[in-house]
């Protein structure tokens, strides 16, 4: 680290609470275990981004600490936790279905705890709805106090109340949460918290509250412990990482903190999501060039092609502005894979509109790309505009993108045709155990053949055949 000294971070007294209640409902559960035999069991389910998978693991790793174990299905939990994701209508109804199959669960075990949190436990319609509809959920909590969980499973163990306890401010950084991370070679890393964009069709600053940043002591020790642990990636989380370090006391940016995490030990791979176009500066495009531990990938968001559905949508670039960009990251780092996401039917957007951005996707030709139908969100500035596109138009408009954008994957995939690549062992193939998945730098996914022992370390793979989202090939 340069310029910045290291500082010790006092445990607070909100962590001192907290610590309390984990170890009474440890009690609770040890008790449980001594006359049983039996651990107490959760379930975490996870809907969403990324940042929700890793939220989900600090949960785990918060219900292991206080003595559940984890459980493989819903009748054999004690404590059911759905993590909930509201980005778009669909996310919503998957947990309404879920939540309803529960109650007959609930009637036959009434001593079973069921708990809702995430994002769509920020908004207060959808929180009165599921308390109206749904009555067996015990408790719910929200995206910014996970760390107060301990508190609120014991206020329901003893009161046999319903909890609900919502911060909307942004979340409290609580430092002394751990993660019972998915993988132990990979790991996911909060860098901030929050989002200040207002993009008119997003719900996430209304779920997620205003930008925070961790600081970058705590992010480097945070790394530093997982390199020692043996962890050899990790991927940097926030809704815009671009932004971060700006609401710091003494400010420092995202760049600089690429180039620190770089010189840690033991850490192979740096990848970060997600980046906003607005915000990306060149002082970044040189750190993404010059650390060569940084992955030469970049998730770069456009979500359409027109001007008048950027500026109604408040992205705050043009098409023009994004192709210069995408231009000079290209020039600046000749081997970038870049990926993206799209919105298709946005409010007002007409075929003129749309075929602005097919003509965007076939300039920059981009390597992958999530592409998503316009959603309304209630609460949210585009859900005003009367203007809605009908879903037929929609969905013929997304099928035209899919064509569109798949030969253009498939082009990319090509250029990797016998050539040997390092990819990162990550798991193995769920159709056929003697196949391995992995990825190389540059994040494309490989299958080949190989022993699970493998899982966690580097393999030179040949690559013999391309598909549009995959590569295969064997260990050279
Ligand atoms: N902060 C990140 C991710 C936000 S959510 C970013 O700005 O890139 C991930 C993606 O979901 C967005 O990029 C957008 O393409 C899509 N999305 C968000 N709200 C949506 C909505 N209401 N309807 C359809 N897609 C949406
Ligand atoms: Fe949503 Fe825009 Fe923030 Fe991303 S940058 S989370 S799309 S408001
Ligand atoms: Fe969904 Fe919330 Fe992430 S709305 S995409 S879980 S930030």
């Amino acid at each position: 680290m340069n310029k910045r000294k290291n500082i010790n971070i006092d445990i607070n007294s909100e962590e001192l609470k907290q610590q309390h209640y984990m170890e009474q409902v440890k009690q609770w559960n040890d008790e449980y275990f001594e006359k049983t035999s039996r651990r107490r069991k959760h379930l975490t389910v996870t809907y969403g981004c990324q940042m929700n998978e890793h939220d989900s693991e600090e949960i785990s790793w918060i219900l292991e600490s206080m003595g559940y174990s984890p459980a493989d299905n819903k009748e054999d939990s004690d404590l059911i936790i759905y993590n909930t994701c509201s980005v778009r209508e669909n996310a919503d109804l998957k947990v309404y279905g879920q939540l309803g199959a529960l109650k007959a669960l609930k009637r036959e075990k009434p001593d079973i705890t069921i708990a809702v949190c995430g994002c769509m436990s920020q908004q207060e319609s959808v929180r009165n709805f599921i308390m109206d509809k749904f009555k067996h959920v015990d408790i719910i909590f929200g995206t910014n106090n996970i760390y107060k969980l301990p508190q609120l499973i014991n206020s329901h163990l003893q009161t046999g109340e319903t909890i609900v306890d919502i911060i909307e401010e942004s979340r409290e950084i609580v430092e002394n949460i751990d993660a019972n991370r998915k993988y132990n070679f990979k790991a996911f890393v909060d860098i901030m918290y929050g989002c200040n964009n207002f993009c008119s069709y997003c719900i996430v600053p209304y779920t997620r509250g205003r930008e925070k940043s961790r600081i970058p002591e705590n992010i480097l020790k945070e790394i530093e412990l997982l390199a020692q642990k043996g962890y050899k990636e990790i991927t940097l989380l926030g809704q815009n990482v671009n932004s971060y370090g700006k609401n710091l006391e003494t400010p420092y940016t995202f760049a600089q903190l690429l180039r620190d995490i770089n010189e840690v030990d033991g850490i192979e791979r740096i990848r970060f999501m997600t980046s906003h176009p607005k915000d990306l500066s060149d002082e970044l495009i040189h750190a993404m060039r010059d650390c060569d531990k940084v992955c030469k990938h970049l998730h770069l968001p456009v979500q359409s092609g027109s001007d008048k559905i950027l500026r109604n949508m408040n992205r705050k670039y043009t098409k023009e502005k994004y192709l210069k960009l995408v231009e000079k990251i290209k020039r600046e780092i000749p081997n970038i894979v870049l990926t993206t996401d799209i919105i298709v039917g946005f409010p007002g957007e007409t075929e003129e509109d749309f075929k602005e951005t097919l003509d965007l996707v076939k300039k920059v030709k981009y390597d992958s790309a999530y592409t998503f139908l316009y959603s309304m969100r209630e609460g949210t500035i585009a859900a005003k505009h009367e203007e809605q596109v009908p879903d037929n138009i929609k969905h013929e408009r997304f099928q035209r993108l899919l064509d569109t954008l798949y030969p253009i994957f498939y082009e990319s995939n090509k250029n990797y045709m016998n050539k040997i690549v390092k990819v990162l062992v990550e798991d193995i193939s769920k159709n056929d155990e003697s196949m391995l998945n992995g990825r190389t730098d540059s994040s494309k996914l490989v299958h080949f053949k190989g022993d699970k022992d493998l899982i966690g370390t580097f393999v030179n793979v040949k690559i013999t055949d391309v598909k549009t989202f995959t590569l295969e090939g064997h260990i050279v």
